[in-house]
């Protein structure tokens, strides 16, 4: 791949952590590569098979190099890339600035290049770097780009995807550090009230994301239902309604978060495909400008909370992505001036709008679009000047 392209629009993949934590496999991870090629995903734009964290010894060996669990990866790590690449899916695996991985495991500190030589030799292509165990007298801005520099050395192109949950004042210095991608956030939680939480904390965020450095709000929840075998993730909190994926999509897609389906997709329902394979929301999340939605908030603002929002996104042709969200516990209605996207009645233009989940047109509207949305819903329309 031409290395200007890595990283250009967010990635879009699937990774093992939300539903499965410890309990991955090789076969596991073979099957999510099938199930992306047979299930349409692929073809929709997902790539990255990505394994996260506990999938090595706990232990180095002699020459300390990694050691994949020959118990979970009997094929090895190489042979496991093969399947994927030969699937014309990309591979990505997981590591840590610190000395040991979040569960415990072995972290690349002090041993970037060597990690990074090894996991080129497999044929890694992205490479996930959590932020746990790191010791306390270097930054972990070095420490970030040290693996960058390591993984740009190796010889192989490798999407570094950085995971430091928005310390550290990570904004200020993590795309000078080569990072394709960076969480934002916390850890999310297969649950209504961590989406709303990480959304909420990246409504200001539209500045600090764009092309070759994504602002990344965490793995999707859509479709977990409460089946994760983790209580970190959520199988004791149950999950969320159809709606709230729904809006969970719909707010990662109009912020422009890389796409990493957490769920099980071998078993996934009709509802959550239709989800995770909307191509109307996929087509704004990959738009080739990657630039950040700003919010703006309704008329009157004296009826709404900072949970009622519309953001707005601007597209590569000229369109508005524009989200009318309903974070609240009660229907709204949500209206939108079009002098906040700079069309006034005087303009004498007006906004012909799609509605990107109905997959149908609207209708023409000049001054003012104030439709009615149900609590924890959404709408999202792309908006053509007319
Ligand atoms: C951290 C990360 C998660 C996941 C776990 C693995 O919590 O933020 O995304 O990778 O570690 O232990």
């Amino acid at each position: 791949m031409n290395i200007q392209q890595l990283g250009l629009k967010p990635p879009l993949g699937w990774n093992s952590w939300n539903t499965f934590t410890w309990d991955i496999n090789e076969q596991l991870i073979r099957e999510a590569a099938d199930t992306f090629v047979a299930e349409g995903y692929k073809d929709a734009g997902y790539e990255y098979i990505v394994i996260d964290d506990c999938w090595s010894l706990k232990e180095r060996d002699t020459e300390g190099n990694l050691v994949a669990d020959p118990e979970k990866f009997p094929s090895g790590m190489k042979a496991l890339a093969d399947y994927i690449h030969s699937k014309g899916l990309k591979f990505g695996m997981y590591s840590c600035v610190g000395t040991h991985t979040c569960a415990g495991y072995p972290g690349s500190f002090e041993h970037e290049f060597q990690d990074a030589a090894l996991l080129a030799a497999w044929g890694v292509d992205l490479l996930k770097y959590d932020y746990c165990f790191k010791p306390r007298h270097i930054s972990g801005e070095l420490l970030y780009k040290r693996m960058s520099l390591a993984l740009k050395n190796c010889g192989r192109d490798i999407l570094f995807s950085a995971c430091n949950w928005g310390e550290d004042n990570v904004y200020h210095w993590i795309r000078e550090s080569g990072a394709h991608m960076y969480r934002s956030t916390e850890d999310i939680q297969d649950s209504w009230e961590s989406i709303k939480k990480l959304t909420l904390s990246q409504l200001d965020k539209a500045s600090t994301t764009g092309s070759y450095c994504h602002n990344d709000m965490d793995m999707l929840v859509v479709g977990m239902y409460g089946g994760s075998n983790s209580s970190f993730i959520g199988n004791q909190i149950g999950g969320c309604s159809d709606a709230e994926y729904k809006t969970h999509f719909s707010l990662w897609c109009m912020m422009g978060s890389p796409l990493m389906i957490g769920s099980d997709i071998r078993s996934a329902n009709q509802v959550t495909k239709d989800i995770l394979l909307n191509k109307d929301l996929l087509a704004i999340n990959q738009d080739a400008e990657s630039r950040g939605a700003y919010r703006i908030k309704p008329e009157p603002q004296w009826f709404h909370t900072d949970d009622v929002f519309m953001l707005v996104k601007v597209l590569a042709d000229g369109d508005l992505a524009i989200g009318f969200f309903n974070l609240s516990d009660g229907q709204r209605e949500i209206s939108l001036q079009f002098w906040d996207v700079g069309l006034p009645y005087a303009s004498g233009k007006s906004l012909s709008l799609y509605d990107c989940w109905e997959h149908k047109e609207i209708g023409v509207f000049k001054e003012r679009y104030a439709p009615v949305v149900a609590a924890h819903d959404c709408l999202i329309v792309r908006a053509k000047l007319v």
